[in-house]
């Protein structure tokens, strides 16, 4: 038997070997067409290359790509486990030409394939042509051999492929297998072609035209090939059964959920364990691919997947949690083709277990419900919209959970009646809404997110995607369009722009349109919480509700948001660790250019301190380690180890960070909704540059990572290269340098002062005594005006003038920068008949001042006049003519 890994390795070997590059699966969430919930087909990834929007490195590329169809136009959810070929997750296999081969070529390669290299029987094989396709139908006849019969001309748009109601497109020819007369049906466009006998198994797109709201609008740059085998079909072709869920992949993991429930996988339960397995597998892919359970779009699709398989797991009896169980099976069916799938492995298993967990709660009450509500119905019955509404409401049972349920006994549900429930809800939550209060927008922002829903936010997997715009707002109100000159806010139904909040500055980038649209995004907000809103530069062309828009994050600068962000998660753990468990986040900053923690600690941070814990982030950057993220509910996340923020509200479900080293878990754990970088390592570098008090008890340690702490170092050596020119020493004697100046610096000034000193006491160098002493009355008087004395040495040179005058008085009065300080000695003996407070007040009033204090026999004070330095003096000295002596 060829297993379907050989048959998907083979597949692109064949065209590899015929010069195809072998161009890996996209990922299931496409980041060029907004109007797509999934990748549905191989073509989608090179949608823009067919129609010369985008240029490759080759011309002809081969894939086998993830598909899902759940959700948006095609959806398959429905059907799936009830039919031989319906899958919410299957491969395309494909080859395509971007205007290199055609028709020929194509079916060269296709039939090749087939009959030579996988030796399928041609009388076994029919192929169909668009009726009017003339030279596909000779082409098959000349290539293949095929009798007329065998080349039916089909007039539906069954043979017109389109990827969508715009998009590229063309006529296809299809080839269908024969699985025998033992199964009924007819070959296409017979009466009996909806039986299950002739499959389709390839489709050969001849790519012509591009079409516009289902109209065809012009011809591709270039005709070009793309088509499309479902791996699943072609495995039971070739393994030689007739329903896809019997080929090898299907088998083992229906085998496994058969074991692990003791259930048999025939009979009654064979439609639950196909369901089962079937979504296993689009969950497994999508959660993979970035997509986690949520209650609005892509994330609702997956939610609704899940819990629609759990309830068939609860069909087979399961007891416990089945799901998170099987990942291991799929892993070794699929995970060799899709490493992806490996890496993901603990993240899908830790969703799986944690969504099953929570809906085991409700479905059961919920299932008790719906049976009582049916009990009464007769065959053909429909359940009012109402009990559907409220086992969606109250029991999370998706719409389609419900209609899966009923359909076994043949009943139905109100769907208007459920819309019409859900409206009134949406109604009675309008009227209860009050705003915020603090911004009229609100109600605006209010209405956008109750009639369009939440934006999607499609940033944390990539910065570049498509949109439809679904908003404009100018000037506080809705507008249609804007143009040029225009600043609006934009709203779209998905972006990879993140908007402000939880301390991370929104995303800066660019919206553009085929249509000439170039709108620079300045900031990204978002009100509510739940829409992200460009605010715009319209600086060329125009735009309007319904445009489909390229949105192009500012990589450069979200790369710069990124590491910050993810350094201040290192940031709070090395916090914690250094100064202890008290450290809480009391807020932060995350921008481009830098970042800003504010943390609860009563004191300053030593120098010491702040070095050990720039050193551990540090030394968590170098260990490079990958940054992972997980979604559990809040109290799973804190029993978790996450650190939480106190008195944050919280959704139902968070995402949690970890990253880094730590001794028996990760260094960091956190709930954090922001964008973090891949690894650690990516940080490159965090350099504190500023610690401080923000108010009492809380600090701010302001840093840099990267680019911006590298320039901060070359900054900062700078500096000290130019200190070390002027020193002229090298850079690395600089601190003993100046050491040794500060020390020569102060003897020169001790020096100075000194000389001063001598110089007051007479000039020079011998230190000789001032003029002498006159006579004041009977008292011997001694004084002196100096320029330049610092006044700490006046008391000094009085204390030298009495012991001059053994008896009398000595008056100095020391000029500095204009200001004048006097001081006044009288020697003992006189101090019961002269008070030097008394002189010395006189003598600050001449100054211009106030006051002046001491004792009888030394008192200092000063004043603002220093011109006023010997009329002070000889108010001194006339008081003493005066006083009684
Ligand atoms: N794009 C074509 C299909 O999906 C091949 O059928």
């Amino acid at each position: 038997m060829t297993s379907t890994n050989d048959i998907r390795r083979s597949f692109l070997d064949y065209f590899g070997a015929n010069g195809h590059t072998i161009v890996p699966s996209a990922p299931l969430v496409p980041h060029n067409d907004p109007t797509l919930m999934f990748v549905n087909a191989g073509m989608v990834p090179f949608k823009n290359v067919f129609t010369g929007l985008e240029t490759r490195p080759y011309k002809t590329a081969t894939s086998s790509q993830k598909s899902v169809r759940a959700g948006g136009k095609h959806n398959d959810l429905d059907n799936v486990g009830y039919t031989a070929r319906h899958h919410t997750f299957f491969e395309m296999l494909g080859n395509f030409s971007f205007g290199d081969y055609f028709k020929e070529q194509a079916i060269t390669h296709a039939w090749t394939l087939l009959t030579k290299e996988w030796g399928l029987p041609a009388e076994k094989l029919t192929a169909t042509v668009y009726h009017t396709d003339d030279e596909a139908f000779d082409l098959w006849k000349k290539i293949a051999g095929l009798p007329d019969h065998k080349i039916i001309r089909i007039p539906t748009k069954d043979n017109f492929w389109a990827m969508g109601d715009s998009g590229p497109c063309g006529p296809c020819s299809e080839i269908f297998y024969d699985h025998g007369d033992h199964i009924w049906g007819g070959p296409p466009g017979s009466p009996e072609e909806d039986g299950d006998r002739f499959v389709e198994i390839w489709n050969l797109v001849f790519m012509q035209y591009e079409q516009e709201a289902n109209e065809i609008v012009s011809e591709l740059p270039r005709p070009s090939i793309d088509t499309g085998m479902g791996l699943e079909r072609i495995a039971a072709v070739m393994q030689g059964v007739h329903n896809n869920y019997d080929t090898d992949t299907f088998k083992a993991l229906i085998a496994e959920s058969g074991a692990i429930t003791r259930t048999a996988t025939d009979g009654d339960l064979q439609a639950s364990h196909r369901v089962i397995a079937d979504h296993l597998r689009s969950t497994s892919f999508l959660i993979a691919d970035g997509v986690l359970p949520a209650n609005e779009g892509r994330g609702y699709v997956l939610r609704r997947i899940m819990r629609r398989a759990m309830r068939h797991a609860h069909i087979i009896g399961a007891k416990d949690p089945l799901m998170y169980r099987l990942v291991g099976s799929l892993v070794s069916e699929m995970g060799g083709a899709y490493p992806e799938l490996v890496r993901a492995q603990p993240l899908i298993e830790e969703t799986l277990l944690r969504e099953e967990t929570r809906f085991r709660r409700t479905l059961e009450n919920g299932l008790r419900l719906l049976d009582e509500a049916t009990a009464g119905l007769g065959e053909g019955g429909t359940l009012p919209g109402e009990t559907a509404f409220k086992l969606y409401d109250t029991y999370g049972f998706p719409y389609d959970l419900t209609e899966d349920a009923l359909r076994t006994q043949g009943l139905g549900v109100d769907r208007a009646g459920f819309d019409a429930a859900m409206a009134e809800q949406k109604a009675a939550a309008r009227a209860a809404w009050k705003g915020s209060g603090e911004k009229a927008s609100d109600d605006i922002w209010y209405d956008i997110a109750e009639t369009l829903g939440s934006t999607e936010f499609v940033g944390y997997a990539s910065t570049k995607g498509e949109g439809e715009v679904q908003a404009i707002v100018k000037d506080g109100a809705r507008v249609d369009s804007a143009g040029v000159g225009d600043t609006v806010t934009i709203i779209t139904n998905q972006t990879p722009f993140y908007g402000e909040s939880g301390g991370q500055m929104g995303d800066a980038g660019l919206i553009a349109s085929l249509g000439g649209l170039s709108a620079k995004v300045e900031d990204t907000a978002k009100p509510l919480g739940r829409l992200h809103a460009h605010r715009a530069m319209i600086e060329a062309g125009s735009v309007k509700v319904g445009d489909t828009v390229q949105l192009s994050v500012d990589v450069e600068r979200r790369d710069r948001i990124r590491a910050n962000h993810s350094a201040t998660h290192l940031l709070h753990a090395a916090l914690r660790r250094e100064l202890g468990a008290h450290v809480t986040q009391k807020g932060s900053l995350v921008a481009a250019d830098r970042l800003r923690f504010d943390f609860s600690h009563p004191d300053a941070l030593t120098h010491a301190q702040i070095a050990r814990i720039e050193a551990d982030v540090n030394a968590q950057i170098r260990h490079n380690e990958e940054v992972t993220t997980r979604l559990m509910t809040p109290d799973d996340a804190i029993a978790a180890g996450a650190m939480a923020l106190f008195g944050e509200k919280y959704g139902d479900e968070v995402r949690v960070l970890s990253m880094g080293r730590g001794d028996d878990n990760h260094y960091s754990v956190e709930l954090c909704g922001g964008t973090h970088v891949r690894a650690t390592g990516d940080i490159a570098l965090l350099k504190i540059v500023s610690e401080s008090a923000v108010s009492s008890g809380v600090r701010r340690i302001e840093a840099l990572t990267g680019e911006a702490a590298r320039l901060w170092l070359v900054d900062r050596e700078d500096k000290l290269r130019q200190s070390a020119a002027t020193l002229k020493t090298a850079p690395e004697d600089v601190p003993a340098r100046i050491a040794a100046l500060v020390e020569q610096s102060r003897k020169l000034e001790r020096e100075l002062a000194e000389a001063k000193k001598a110089l007051a006491l007479g000039g020079g160098a011998s230190g000789a005594a001032p003029a002498g002493p006159e006579q004041v009355g009977n008292v011997s008087f001694m004084a002196q005006v100096i320029d330049g004395l610092d006044p700490k040495e006046l008391r000094g040179i009085v204390d030298g003038n009495k012991k001059t005058l053994g008896s009398g008085v000595s008056a100095i009065v020391a000029v500095v920068d204009g200001r004048a300080t006097i001081a006044v000695g009288v020697t003992d003996d006189l101090t019961g008949t002269i008070s030097a407070v008394d002189l010395v007040r006189i003598g600050v009033e001449a100054l211009g001042g106030k006051g002046g204090g001491g004792r009888p026999d030394m008192a200092q004070g000063g004043g603002p006049d220093g011109d006023k330095a010997a009329a002070a003096i000889d108010a001194v000295k006339a008081r003493l003519a005066g006083s009684p002596g």
